[in-house]
Order: C-alpha cells, then sequence, then structure tokens
C-alpha cells in the first residue's frame, strides 16, 4: 500500500511524527516538495531529544528505508550535509538508504541573499518568508535559465562556467533593485558546489526511475509532503504561501509518480490552528486563548524558531484542503494541548459581509475579513499524555474527535497525545 501524508493547514500538523509511524511499514519514503523551509520534528520515544529535520525525510531514522529527496525539492545542500552529520553525531548513519533527485534545483547564496532583501525590501507587505531562498530558487527553475540542478553538480567544468554567468547577473540585479554593494562571488560559491558534489554527489540519481521501480515491484512508497495545503502554491491563501505545491497535487509533478501509484491519502491537522508568517488567519486567537495553546504546545517554528499564531480548529478551511487532496483519512495531533481549555470552539462557518460563504475564498483580502461562526464544546483538564487507548480519554476529548470528524466527513484514524512515536492513538 503506498501512501501520501499531507498537511491540511498551514503546515507544522506534525507530519513527522506520522511519517516516522508509518514508516516501519514502508520500504521508500519520499520527500516531494519544498525545502529547508520545513521542519519535521521527530521523537522516537518521549525521553529522547527531537529530532529537527528540513530535508531529509523522517523515514532516515529507520536503516532499512530507502530515503529519496524527489525533483519537487528545492535543496539546500548545506542544511542536508549538517542534518546529516548532526544524524551521525548521534549514532545514525545515513549511506546507501539517501537518494536524491539530479532533477531537484539546488537553493543557493544569491538565493538567500535575493529572499532576505526582498523581503526587507518589501515593509510591511512582506510574505514573512523563513529567508531559507525557496521562492527565489523556484523562480530560478521556472525561469530555467538561471537555475541549477543536483545533477549539475555531476559536471563541475560545466557548472564553474555556468555559476560565473549567473552570479554575474545576480550582483547586477542586487545592486539594481535593492543598491546592494556587496556582490557575491561565482569561485567562492563553485567552491562550495565542489565540496557538495563531493559530499553528495555518489546520492545523486534518476529518482523517477528508481521510484517507478519501486512501484513495479510491490515495495511500499510513503510520500511525505511538507508545509500544508494552505500554503500551496496555486491552491494555497496567496501570496502568502510558499513557493512550491505543498499540498497532494504536488506529488506527481514533485516526484513523476502518478496520482494513481498512491493508495491512501492522509490528511494531519492538528487539534487547533497555527500559521507562521503574514497572511489571513480566520480563527486567530491574539489573546490568551492563543497564547495558552503556543505555551502548551510549544509551538514556535522548528526553522526560524518564531512564535507561531494560533486559534481555533477551522473546519471551512480544512474540508477546502480534503478536498484539494483528495484525503481519505486524517491524522489529529497534539490533543493533549487542548487539556486545560474550558471550552473548545470549532469554526463551522465564515461569514463576509454578513452573508453566508459557502466555499473557502481564494482571495486573501476576502479571507482577511471573513468573520468565523463557531460551535461550543466542553472542555477537559486531565493530562491524556499517557492514553494508550482511545477510550480512555476524557468524554469531552472524545467528543471533540468525533464531532470534527462527523464535520470533516472523514475518519480521524490516528489522535497524537504527546510527541513521542507511542503517544499516538489509533481508531
Ligand atoms: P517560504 O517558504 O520561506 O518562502 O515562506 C513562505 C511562507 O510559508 C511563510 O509564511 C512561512 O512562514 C511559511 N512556511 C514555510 N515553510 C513552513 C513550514 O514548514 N511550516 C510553517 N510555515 C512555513
Amino acid at each position: 500500500m503506498n501512501i501520501c501524508v499531507v498537511g491540511l493547514q498551514w503546515g507544522d500538523e506534525g507530519k513527522g511524527k506520522i511519517v516516522d509511524l508509518l514508516s516501519e511499514s514502508a520500504d521508500v519514503v519520499v520527500r516531494y516538495s519544498g525545502g529547508a523551509n520545513a521542519g519535521h520534528t521527530v521523537q522516537r520515544d518521549s525521553r529522547e531529544k527531537t529530532f529537527a529535520l528540513h530535508l531529509l525525510p523522517s523515514g532516515i531514522l529507520r536503516e532499512k528505508t530507502m530515503c529519496v529527496i524527489a525533483n519537487g525539492v528545492a535543496l539546500d545542500s548545506e542544511v542536508l550535509l549538517e542534518e546529516l552529520a548532526e544524524l551521525e553525531t548521534r549514532g545514525i548513519k545515513v549511506g546507501d538508504n539517501l537518494r536524491i533527485s539530479g532533477r531537484a534545483h539546488l537553493v543557493m547564496d544569491y538565493h538567500k541573499k535575493q529572499d532576505r532583501l526582498s523581503e526587507e525590501s518589501l515593509g510591511k507587505a512582506k510574505i514573512g518568508t523563513t529567508i531559507r531562498g525557496i521562492g527565489p530558487c523556484y523562480s530560478d527553475k521556472a525561469m530555467r535559465s538561471t537555475a541549477v540542478r543536483a545533477a549539475d553538480l555531476l559536471d563541475l567544468d560545466r557548472l564553474k562556467e555556468k555559476l560565473r554567468v549567473i552570479v554575474e547577473g545576480k550582483n547586477k540585479m542586487f545592486a539594481a533593485l535593492y543598491q546592494d554593494s556587496e556582490p557575491l562571488k561565482s569561485e567562492y560559491l563553485f567552491e562550495k558546489c565542489r565540496l557538495w558534489a563531493e559530499a553528495l554527489g555518489p546520492m545523486i540519481t534518476d529518482t523517477t526511475a528508481l521510484l517507478h521501480g519501486a512501484w513495479s515491484q510491490g515495495k511500499r512508497i510513503l510520500f511525505e509532503g511538507a508545509q500544508g495545503t494552505l500554503l500551496d502554491l496555486d491552491h494555497g491563501t496567496f501570496p502568502y504561501v510558499t513557493s512550491s505545491n505543498s499540498s497532494a497535487v504536488g506529488l506527481s509533478a514533485g516526484t513523476g509518480m502518478p496520482a494513481k501509484a498512491v493508495d491512501r491519502f492522509l490528511g494531519v491537522v492538528k487539534a487547533y490552528s497555527t500559521r507562521v508568517g503574514a497572511g489571513p488567519f480566520p480563527s486567530e486567537q491574539d489573546n490568551e486563548i492563543g497564547e495558552y495553546i503556543r505555551k502548551k504546545g510549544h509551538e514556535y517554528g522548528t526553522t526560524t524558531g518564531r512564535p507561531r499564531r494560533c486559534g481555533w480548529f477551522d473546519t471551512v478551511c480544512v474540508d477546502y484542503s480534503i478536498k484539494v487532496g483528495g484525503i481519505d483519512e486524517i491524522a489529529l495531533q497534539h490533543l493533549d494541548t487542548m487539556s486545560g481549555l474550558k471550552e473548545m470552539k470549532i469554526c463551522t462557518g465564515y461569514r463576509y459581509k454578513g452573508k453566508k460563504v459557502d466555499f473557502f475564498p481564494a482571495e486573501a483580502e476576502v479571507l482577511q475579513q471573513v468573520e468565523c461562526e463557531y460551535e461550543s464544546l466542553d472542555g477537559f483538564e486531565e493530562d491524556i499524555t499517557q492514553a494508550m487507548d482511545f477510550a480512555e480519554l476524557p468524554a469531552p476529548a472524545r467528543k471533540y474527535v468525533e464531532r470534527l470528524e462527523e464535520i470533516l466527513a472523514r475518519p480521524i484514524r490516528y489522535v497524537g497525545v504527546g510527541r513521542g512515536r507511542q503517544q499516538t492513538l489509533t481508531r
């Protein structure tokens, strides 16, 4: 059975933990979109320090799983090498179990610089990016003539000349647009590429061929989405989105595998909502409730450390994400964070200028102005982090899950009650 795990909110839903869990019965785990802007924290048991992964598929913690960084990823080789080094110091050796697509695009220093300069120049209109160079890297992919792919690391002479031309152009652009007076040196960037080629070259291959081979041999493939559906470039809350197709629709473009290769689409949500960076967030609670959730749920960005904006569960946007992604079932994370709240609210509808909205609005301006309609459920006080079975949960916690399941019309198959692998209840 091939499964695709995808976030249904604005990222950080806890996909890493679910992928880690499901990777036990997967032969191949594939990351298909985004880059080092993502942050997956995974913990093998509750006493262990977490692993913060940005690029490596979460399956990397299991030795026998083949991990693939597919073509849809914006590959920051520096971050990848740091991650590999960190794993090694903690006793996890990565070698033949990691493959990188030659078609993946490389994030270069000038992408990060462009991201930063662009955000600084936008003032209040900024996107609130992670400054990881993601947008500029994907822009160069679309531009084609200024793109660098992983396979380019396998032909260094050609890459040297290519970089010379690209860097010259970038320097001119930075000087003209941002009055930048610190030009980048292509020789320096080339030296970095040489080191990346040495370390990563043996892992670079045609992962499309690899995946089709695995599929035809009946191997079990797990596709790991990054970020969430509402940050998808085409289907998210544009322009406050990332620059790749972070919903389930990114799977085919990002891997070269048809959607029909997937037997089950599993959507991951938190028991509430969060978002980092700018953009509309109808059910946001910029008050003591949001603050309570932030503190209790440790809602600070894995990649940037920024405090996450927090709010109630929004079934309007999750229902939309379910539709866009063809989601079959749901994993609900962080239910334990809700304990201690007197009431738990669920956003069940929007009103715009007094009128009921019947589909998730495409315009950020409309979404900024909608008013949420809420249903209120009783809260619970108990600590549920040690629960081993759904039936052990306090009645209001069960009712909350069952009500969400009813509204979303999809089975909530997993319920997360803590960070550790074993703190996931299967229903
Ligand atoms: P970028 O992907 O760095 O360009 O950032 C664009 C938007 O996506 C910003 O609002 C970021 O905060 C958000 N974003 C990017 N990656 C993640 C993630 O992994 N989790 C949550 N938000 C993210």
